[in-house]
């Protein structure tokens, strides 16, 4: 705690080495370490405080991805911290129960910063999520699984080069979970509660398990949704993350996996979108503790689609801009009013994988296609995939934290398009 009564969490940024593999160590970037950073656990009403430290070579920014949060505590590009300096955010926590998580945000070079190393999970809590018996025991039956591919060189040194016609990036053939390769974990309860991100740069997850069996999807990037929902399969493109609940039998082995995609067209094979991955397997103990019963109901469902909309404005991603212009620290593309619904219609023109991301708001995907979204995209959101072709309605409110000097920022989170310029900034006004 600080005088002020603000909750302190120390983060230091570092230069270290990982042995992830046989050979030599990897050199990587972490959080409090080597590699990744903690797991940073708030609650709704906390008011926070985040000391930031960059002992790196060169600067860098943390930001606090899916955050509701005022512009010049957000982490982007305007907020970058110098070497050797310590950067003080600090908010109070004013949303619902989430998983969210932090990265840099250095224009031009998040791609290189964030695949380095420079990510964590930073969870969001609150009563009414408390008060619903899933299951919450961290580690034990509430797993945070940040998701990546990394491609490495002779040397396992991460590569950084993109192949030739690559649009996307680099796309590792190596999967990591929370830093492990080839990772597995011990149940010991009959449910167990996974947080997965996607923190690829620029893979795109089909999540499903060996044995086909099903789960349940109980929250997406902006909190729970209003009643669990059954699947055996999903789709994270990068940057979102789900909560999915899964049910073990005593004594039973299963792997997570990401399955080929089935969105076609110009996804093809070079960008990785046909592989079968292995993600973790799931080991079960011979008694497994009965905890938890998935409840019915869970929270608020999205009600922006009956509120007077202020305005409406349309985004066409496409070539590494967004409606032809590419991203400019020094132009804000236009400023929002404080307290108003707005509507973004969003298209990805060009055949390749986008997807968009807002900051500072949830948003409710009203439609897709002028049809109504699937369940996965029913609940709050903050990222979204866009198929190509097809067109996106999001309703967002803007509520406070007015500043009409520094901007928010819109974007494709695939890093690469990102640096490239897929993005634009907004002020609250
Ligand atoms: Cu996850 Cu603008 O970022
Ligand atoms: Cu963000
Ligand atoms: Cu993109």
């Amino acid at each position: 705690s600080g005088a002020s009564g603000a909750r302190v969490f120390q983060l230091g940024i570092e230069a270290g080495e990982t042995r992830f593999k046989d050979g030599p160590a990897t050199r990587t970037w972490g959080v409090n370490g080597a590699y990744l950073g903690p797991t940073i656990r708030v609650r709704r009403g906390d008011l926070v405080e985040f000391a930031v430290r960059n002992d790196l070579d060169r600067e860098t920014s943390l930001h606090w991805h899916g955050m509701h949060l005022p512009a010049v505590m957000d982490g982007g590009p305007h907020q970058t911290v110098p070497v050797g300096g310590t950067w003080r955010p600090r908010w109070t926590v004013d949303q619902p129960a989430a998983t969210l998580w932090y990265h840099p945000h250095v224009h031009g070079s998040t791609a290189d910063h964030t695949y380095r190393g420079l990510t964590g999970l930073l969870i969001v809590d609150d009563e009414v999520t408390d008060a619903l018996n899933l299951p919450s025991e961290y580690g034990i039956d509430d797993i945070p699984m940040i998701v990546q591919d990394r491609a490495f060189d002779g040397d396992n040194q991460f590569e950084q080069r993109v192949p030739l016609g690559g649009s996307l990036g680099v796309i590792g053939d190596e999967i990591l979970v929370n830093g492990t390769i080839g990772p597995h974990f011990d149940v010991t309860t009959r449910l167990v509660r996974l947080r997965l991100l996607n923190g690829s740069n620029a893979r795109l997850y089909n999540f499903g398990f060996s044995d086909g069996r099903r789960f349940s999807l109980v929250a997406t990037d902006g909190g729970l949704l209003a009643e669990p929902w059954e699947t055996d399969r999903l789709y994270l493109s990068p940057g979102e993350r789900a909560e999915i609940v899964v049910a073990f039998e005593p004594g039973e082995r299963v792997e997570l996996r990401s399955y080929p995609s089935e969105h076609g067209g110009t996804l093809g094979r070079l960008e990785g979108f046909d592989d079968l991955l292995d993600i973790c397997q799931f080991r079960a103990a011979g008694t497994l503790s009965d905890t938890a019963e998935l409840p019915a109901t869970l929270g608020a469902a999205p009600d922006l689609a009956g509120q007077a909309v202020a305005q409406e404005r349309s985004f066409a991603l496409a070539s590494d801009q967004i409606n032809g212009q590419a991203m400019a620290m020094d132009r804000i593309d236009f400023g929002v009013r404080e307290g108003t619904v707005e509507v973004w219609e969003v298209t990805n023109d060009n055949g390749y994988l986008h997807n968009f991301h807002v900051h500072d708001v949830r948003f409710q995907v009203l439609s897709v296609d002028g049809g109504t979204p699937e369940p996965p995209l029913r609940g709050w959101k903050d990222t979204v995939m866009l198929v190509p072709g097809k067109r996106y309605r999001l309703a967002m409110r803007f509520s406070d934290h007015t500043d009409p000097n520094v901007p928010y920022m819109y974007h494709c989170h695939l890093l690469q398009h990102e640096d490239n310029g897929m993005m634009g900034q907004f002020v609250v006004l």
